[in-house]
């Protein structure tokens, strides 16, 4: 069958992203054993995985949660390991520590829109301040081998739109490509991701551009693709989908996409669940599972309260029995998910709050 769109690609230094399909990187959900649970569903499909942001203080002050939160599997390569902070000589400490644990790409947070992150001078307030920006850059591109990329916002404030004036900053402070989430701080996630300005900010560089936001259909992959940018990031899509990768490179093939059946679902929950036990400590892993099992389950046809309940949930193991055992004896074990997600009510755990 002849395709029927073209997946990007490209290349970070040494590093080739192909597909440039990408997991954007996502405090309190982008982990070890999320990253790992994408690559399962889909495979080659994904081109790069960026851990969630890693605040450069807790790993140069060595503590646990930093050392968790940078720790990666082989299996995870080529990945990204984004660093947030405001100080140039210990964000060149922290990128150095993970160009030692075997990152592939440094990047640098210039997107977060908390308060307290932002009042320090990091995350998007990083967009306020282009010369340090440049001064971070200076400091990181002098000290590691590994490539630099930045992840911006369009701008602080509809009044401050700057999109551009970063892209310069970063090709003139040696950074090897740039992400783009098309919305100002001020907006955090409300509205549309602005695809215009990605266009606009691929015909400006030299350096390969990737876009983010609102991307969670193969359909809306082609529709962003028009942007003429080189890679997409996938972010909310690939928490309640992580197949959804493969689901695009199957789409631009001309192929009918993967569906996961509730069988798959359930495979899924218990790899993720029996890596998250490994990954952290007792404390932090229901968190997580919660989190998780409350999005994947989203739509599970036999049980409406489920969902509900795994926000109490002590022993996602046993939950998951459960759920297996009902939807083995009611037959809907090997029905597929999507249909019965069109239908299902609204999410319980609101992740976007979470950032
Ligand atoms: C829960 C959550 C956490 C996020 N954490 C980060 C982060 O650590 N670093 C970052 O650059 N962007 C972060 N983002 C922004 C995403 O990377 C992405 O740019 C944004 O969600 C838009 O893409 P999407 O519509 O595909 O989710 C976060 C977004 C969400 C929803």
């Amino acid at each position: 069958m002849a395709p029927a769109f073209t997946l990007p690609s490209y290349s970070v230094g040494s590093v080739r992203v192909a597909p440039g399909l990408v997991l954007a990187p996502m405090s309190g959900v982008t982990d070890s054993p999320f990253r790992r649970l994408v690559k399962r569903c889909s495979g080659e499909h994904v081109g790069l995985v960026m851990s969630e942001f890693i605040q450069i203080e807790m790993l140069t002050r060595g503590q646990m949660m930093g050392a968790i939160r940078m720790a990666f599997d082989p299996s995870e390569h080529p990945i990204a390991i984004q660093l947030y902070g405001a100080d140039p000589d210990m964000m060149a400490d922290a990128a150095q520590m993970a160009e030692d644990a075997g990152a592939d790409m440094i990047d640098i947070n210039c997107g977060c829109p908390a308060p307290k992150i932002c009042r320090r001078g990091g995350g998007a307030g990083l967009l306020r301040d282009l010369p340090r920006l440049a001064s971070l850059l200076d400091a990181v591109t002098a000290r590691v081998k590994i490539p630099v990329t930045i992840k911006i916002r369009n701008g602080w404030d509809d009044s401050s739109i700057n999109a551009i004036d970063s892209l310069r900053v970063a090709e003139d402070h040696g950074a090897q490509a740039i992400a783009l989430h098309g919305r100002t701080r001020v907006q955090l996630y409300t509205g549309l991701a602005d695809w215009q300005a990605v266009a606009e900010l691929k015909s400006r560089a030299k350096i390969p551009v990737l876009g983010s936001g609102d991307i969670v259909t193969p359909e809306d992959a082609r529709e962003r693709l028009r942007s003429g940018c080189d890679g997409l990031l996938i972010g909310r899509g690939a928490i309640t989908n992580p197949w959804v990768f493969r689901q695009i490179a199957e789409a631009a093939q001309g192929k009918e996409p993967f569906q996961p059946t509730w069988r798959d679902v359930i495979d899924a929950l218990r790899f993720y669940v029996s890596l998250l036990h490994v990954h952290y400590p007792p404390r932090v892993a229901p968190g997580r599972m919660r989190m998780m099992l409350s999005r994947l389950l989203k739509g599970f046809p036999t049980d409406p309260g489920l969902r509900v309940r795994c926000l109490k949930m002590t022993d996602p193991i046993a939950m998951l029995d459960h759920m297996e055992a009902v939807a083995t004896e009611t037959g809907v074990i090997d029905r597929v998910r999507a249909a019965d997600l069109e239908s299902a009510s609204d999410d319980p755990v609101d992740v976007a709050s979470a950032a």
